[in-house]
This record gives C-alpha cells, sequence and structure tokens, in this order.
C-alpha cells in the first residue's frame, strides 16, 4: 500500500514538472516574440524602409512586406552628385537608388516564395551579422541603406527575438524586384 502511494506521489510530481517546465517555455517563447516586436518597432525601425507608405502613411496591408511589386522606382545617374543627390527614394520609400545603384527593401514577411518563410534563423543572423546576402559566404553585399553595419553589433539574443517575432507575423506575397547594379542590371 505504501509502496502505491509512493508510486504515485512520484508520477505526481514529475508531471507536474513537465507541465511546469513546458509552461516556463511556453512563456519564454512568447517573451521573446515580445521583445522581438519592441525592437522592430521602438528600436531598430525596420518598417521605416520596409514597410510601403501609401501617401503619408505606413500601408499596413503591406507591414514589412518590403518594395511593392511593379511599382515605379527611382534611378541614380551619376551627374546628380554634382548636384549634391546622393539617393533617390521611391515614394513608398522602400527602394533606393544611389551610386551603389538601385536597392529594394525586401519582403521580411514569413510568405514562404517572396518573403523569408523558406529561410533559417542561421541564414537571418548571418544575413543581419555579415552584411552578404543570406549570410553567405561569397555572395553578394547587402545594399544600402539597409543599416547592416549597425544592426550586427545586436546580441544573440535580441537577433533570435526579431527573428521570433518576424516568423509571426501576417506572410504577404509580394515579390521584391531584385537589386540593379549601377548599370541598371541585376547584380
Ligand atoms: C534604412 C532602410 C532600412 C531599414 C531601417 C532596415 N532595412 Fe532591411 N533592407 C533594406 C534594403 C534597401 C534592403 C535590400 C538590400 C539588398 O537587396 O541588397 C534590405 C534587406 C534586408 C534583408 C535581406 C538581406 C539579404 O540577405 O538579402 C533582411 C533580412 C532585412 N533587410 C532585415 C531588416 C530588419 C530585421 C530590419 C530592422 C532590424 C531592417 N531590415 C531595417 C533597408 C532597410
Amino acid at each position: 500500500m505504501h509502496r502505491n502511494l509512493l508510486i504515485f506521489c512520484v508520477v505526481v510530481l514529475f508531471v507536474g514538472a513537465i507541465i511546469a517546465l513546458s509552461i516556463r517555455s511556453v512563456e519564454s517563447q512568447s517573451d521573446r516574440v515580445q521583445r522581438g516586436k519592441y525592437l522592430v518597432e521602438a528600436v531598430a525601425a525596420c518598417g521605416y524602409c520596409h514597410t510601403p507608405r501609401a501617401g503619408a502613411e505606413y500601408n499596413m496591408n503591406m507591414y514589412l512586406a518590403g518594395h511593392p511589386a511593379g511599382q515605379a522606382y527611382p534611378r541614380y545617374n551619376f551627374s546628380m552628385m554634382q548636384q549634391g543627390i546622393f539617393t533617390l527614394t521611391s515614394p513608398q520609400m522602400s527602394a533606393f537608388s544611389g551610386p551603389f545603384g538601385t536597392s529594394f527593401a525586401s519582403n521580411l514577411t514569413p510568405d514562404k516564395e517572396t518573403g523569408l518563410g523558406e529561410w533559417t534563423e542561421e541564414m537571418f543572423i548571418g544575413a543581419m551579422r555579415t552584411g552578404l546576402h543570406q549570410g553567405v559566404e561569397g555572395n553578394r553585399a547587402i545594399l544600402p541603406p539597409m543599416p547592416v553595419k549597425h544592426y550586427a553589433q545586436m546580441n544573440d539574443e535580441d537577433l533570435k527575438a526579431i527573428w521570433a517575432y518576424l516568423k509571426t507575423i501576417k506572410p504577404v506575397k509580394n515579390e521584391v524586384n531584385p537589386p540593379l547594379n549601377q548599370r541598371g542590371r541585376p547584380y
């Protein structure tokens, strides 16, 4: 009889510990997502370039979805340098052209075909740390004005938090233009 009671107590403790641990991990995952949201919105201002404008306001239907497909974009011309012009931007403030070529803020939503849906956390952190496309050595550099030099200094925990948050936002299908070189050809 005593033995059964002992087994019962051990089982209860064991199950209790598993429940407590899983609640903790759910809590820490949701803390991480909250932290990521805070960083994206209030500190790193990712939407400043990655959420296109509709007039003066952000187009929230395209939250973090990048430069809208098919929209016009500016083209820099080196003679503009003499006029003191360095960077041009589209009315949505999501495409940029300068001496570096023309860049288009990418789609950061979890859409599988056009966003970061197929990316891994490793690719994301690699891109932010190295400033190379998808974080792969030998790939092209990520173009201005993406502030990689600054974001590269974030700690792992914050980059992981941003990644965790980006995975929770609404997927938006938007095929962003590939970047163009100074001659207007794909890199
Ligand atoms: C000042 C504008 C600006 C801000 C702010 C900005 N980005 Fe970007 N980002 C860009 C542009 C432009 C590109 C496209 C660059 C290219 O294609 O070379 C880009 C590209 C990226 C890419 C794709 C990199 C790759 O490997 O191709 C990721 C991921 C990214 N940004 C994440 C972020 C995150 C996360 C934040 C906030 C922490 C952020 N960006 C803030 C402008 C910006």
